[in-house]
């Protein structure tokens, strides 16, 4: 396609295509870069340049675009069942898909209600928990608990347990009033126990009106790849152990191996009452998401039709048979091993080169990290911690500089971050070093 084509391609996307998280008018001047295939890392463009997907696409992409044996099973599916109502029907890669999350889940967790995309698991989650405790006769449990900085999507509940203004501001007056636990900031040095004492007061006060807590556990991805200590994750569960309050662990982000683990309540061998599953489920083939429940969840809406106990809540698109047929095949992958094996031994590689590439650089504020996920914070005085202004938008200068250099570096405000495929290689990963090194410096040295 010649130059003239693609531009004019870009001119009808921007005229007519609303983008996702954008201000359109930015697109003016930075279009949108048409993709015309993708293998293992590498997006190739229409104008045949390749950029590193180091972003997994929103962190979706557990194992590699067109991973030969994902597209096979859901090309497989394709001419078998591509879908089906999942009311009063199932299929066979639904009940595989679930024999399988059976031996993975943190013990205890046994069941599994299928919706279509983050968000809307985050929705059933408090929509379950919120009809739990009133079958259970808690009618007065009519809240909900959440982290500061936490990030649960962009419905309207969803963004009323997150946390985050510049998703939410605008729509306060159509959320639900929520408590926000605070959370200890690995990076200003707030004190984990001090924090846990917070939520605690909080719990004491709150604890007998909160129908649950939700959580993203040990990783705070929206919010800037923000970890905290496994220990205050314990803590708040203990906390919702001893209130009679559900925990929901939102592991959208973090589930199969993103922090190094299964699931990152595995950190702290904690079984949440409710779990939401989603992006790398799939190997980002499809949408697809999962609420997972303890056995103890489930039975308070078992009953006789008449007590009308039911969970009468559904998608369209529930346990779609080519979703199930790529979450299968990437279970197969995990399962055999050496994929897990190889993203343990980058992740500890990856974390020592953006230390020595990175750290120590007098505008570098912190460097992060955990699984393959490392993120380093700019700030503009490392002794104060101080950003530089917002409206310089550094983050989103390097992210368009890294681009025309072949890296998608996609920012949260001046925090920079890798989250790739569990299967990266050493050379895309030194590539994409490289870049993000050169980006990064050449675009603080001009602002300063
Ligand atoms: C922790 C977490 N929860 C929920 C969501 C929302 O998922 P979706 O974008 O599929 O609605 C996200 C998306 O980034 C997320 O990171």
């Amino acid at each position: 396609m010649n130059a003239n084509e693609i531009k004019q391609r870009a001119d009808f996307d921007r005229a007519h295509i609303w983008h996702p998280a954008a201000q359109m008018k930015d697109y003016e001047s930075f279009p949108p870069v048409e993709v015309a295939k993708a293998k293992g890392c590498i997006l190739y463009t229409q104008d045949n340049r390749e950029i590193i997907d180091i972003v997994s696409s929103w962190w979706c992409n557990l194992l590699g675009h067109c991973n030969d044996e994902i597209s096979s099973s859901v090309s497989k599916q394709l001419f078998e069942l591509e879908h089906v109502i999942f009311a009063n029907f199932t299929h066979p890669g639904a009940i595989e898909l679930v024999e399988k999350l059976l031996k993975i889940v943190p013990k205890g967790i046994e069941h599994f209600n299928f919706a279509d995309n983050g968000s809307s698991s985050v929705e059933m989650a408090l929509k379950i928990a919120f009809q739990y405790q009133h079958q259970i006769g808690q009618t007065k449990r009519v809240r909900f608990a959440c982290l500061d900085e936490d990030y649960h999507g962009e419905t309207i509940g969803a963004l009323s347990v997150g946390a985050m203004d510049l998703y939410s501001k605008i729509y306060k007056p159509m959320m639900m009033d929520n408590i926000h636990i605070p959370v200890p900031d690995m990076y200003r040095n707030t004190d984990v126990e001090s924090t846990l004492q917070k939520a605690r007061k909080l719990f004491e006060k709150h604890g007998h009106e909160l129908c649950a807590l939700i959580v993203e556990p040990i990783l705070q991805g929206a919010a800037g790849m923000r970890i905290y200590p496994k220990e205050y994750l314990k803590g708040l569960y203990d906390l919702c152990r001893e209130y009679g309050v559900l925990f929901i662990a939102d592991e959208i982000a973090t589930g199969f191996f993103r922090t190094g683990k299964m699931f990152a309540c595995d950190h702290a061998e904690i079984t949440p009452d409710i779990m939401c599953l989603s992006k790398a489920i799939t190997g980002g083939y499809m949408p697809m998401s999962v609420v997972c429940t303890t056995h103890e969840v489930y039975k308070a809406f078992y009953a006789d039709y008449s007590q009308m106990k039911a969970f009468v809540h559904s998608h369209t698109y529930a346990g779609n048979p080519l979703a199930c047929a790529a979450a299968n095949a990437v279970l197969d992958i995990l399962n055999e091993g050496s994929v897990v094996s190889q993203a343990s031994e980058n992740a500890k590689w990856l974390s020592e080169e953006f230390e020595r590439r990175f750290a120590s650089h007098e505008n570098i504020g912190q460097h992060r990290h955990i699984g393959l996920i490392n993120a380093i914070e700019i700030v503009k005085d490392r002794d104060t911690k101080e950003s530089f202004d917002s409206n310089l938008r550094l983050g989103y200068t390097i992210y368009q500089d890294a681009m025309k250099n072949g890296l998608l570096l996609r920012p949260i405000g001046d925090i920079l971050y890798f989250n790739p495929p569990l299967n990266i290689d050493r050379d895309t990963l030194t590539k994409s070093l490289d870049i993000a090194q050169e980006v990064i410096f050449s675009n603080i040295e001009k602002i300063k």
